[in-house]
């Protein structure tokens, strides 16, 4: 499996590209629209064909390349059906499977942070090795659930009842970091996550995150609307 991590500085976004090594069909998941070049590139470099993008939720905090990698290469686009972006090919169900020759992307219903959050389980043959888990569950913290539709009850229950039910080894890639970490288990996450770990109560849970207070993302109406329009470009227009 060709597996790469691919950063966005100003919003700290992790953009993950999967390819498999025989077909070359790759997939792009939560591609950032200011990276789409970068991305690109990169796509070329590997000998790989863009034949999907998937995101694990509709952003507020950045635009998706969704739509302009979809306009320059033909790919299909995936986004949760409960997200709420008619602009995407496919609307997701959990359970549903995305795949790139002998690879499987298994989607995961994860909300909680947004009604339409989905994780993904990466593996081959049977064997999944490793879940991108968006913003539900970030490495030693989780995403906020004050905004579009968020719920600190669902996300308890998403991290707790779904993600940490995975098997410990499984390797943990986020949709962000804030921090500069890159990568966790589930193992390391359920015993050490101060917001989620054993032994934190829903009530705990939703008592610390009623206590956040956090200011609003700076770009959350712009790029909600545009990413609801897959990042195109006149819903930016119609926004300023
Ligand atoms: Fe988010």
């Amino acid at each position: 499996m060709i597996f790469r991590q691919l950063f966005d500085r100003e919003s700290c976004t992790y953009t993950y590209l999967i390819g498999d090594d025989s077909t070359r069909e790759a997939a792009l998941v939560d591609p950032v629209r200011d990276h789409v070049g970068r991305d690109l590139v990169l796509v070329a470099d590997l000998g790989l064909t863009l034949a999907h993008v998937l995101e694990t939720h509709v952003h507020a905090d950045h635009v998706t390349g969704a739509g302009e990698l979809r306009k320059q290469t033909g790919c299909r686009t995936h986004v949760a059906r409960e997200g709420g972006a008619p602009c995407a090919d496919d609307a997701l169900d959990g359970g549903d499977v995305v795949r790139l020759g002998a690879i499987e992307l298994r989607a995961i219903a994860t909300p909680g942070h947004t009604g339409g959050c989905m994780s993904y389980l990466v593996g081959e043959k049977g064997r999944f090795d490793r879940v991108l888990t968006g913003d539900a569950l970030l490495i030693r913290g989780c995403g906020r659930t004050d905004f579009q539709e968020g719920d600190a009850r669902k996300l308890y229950h998403s991290v707790r009842e779904i993600l940490f039910a995975l098997d410990p080894g499984t390797l943990v890639f986020p949709a962000h970091d804030y921090r500069g970490m890159t990568v966790s288990t589930i193992g390391e996450e359920k015993e050490k996550n101060p917001r989620l770990r054993d032994g934190v109560t829903v009530d705990d849970f939703v008592a610390k995150m009623a206590a956040l207070n956090l200011p609003p993302p700076a770009k959350i109406d712009m790029a909600v609307t545009a990413n609801r329009a897959c990042g195109d470009e006149p819903v930016l227009l119609r926004q300023g």
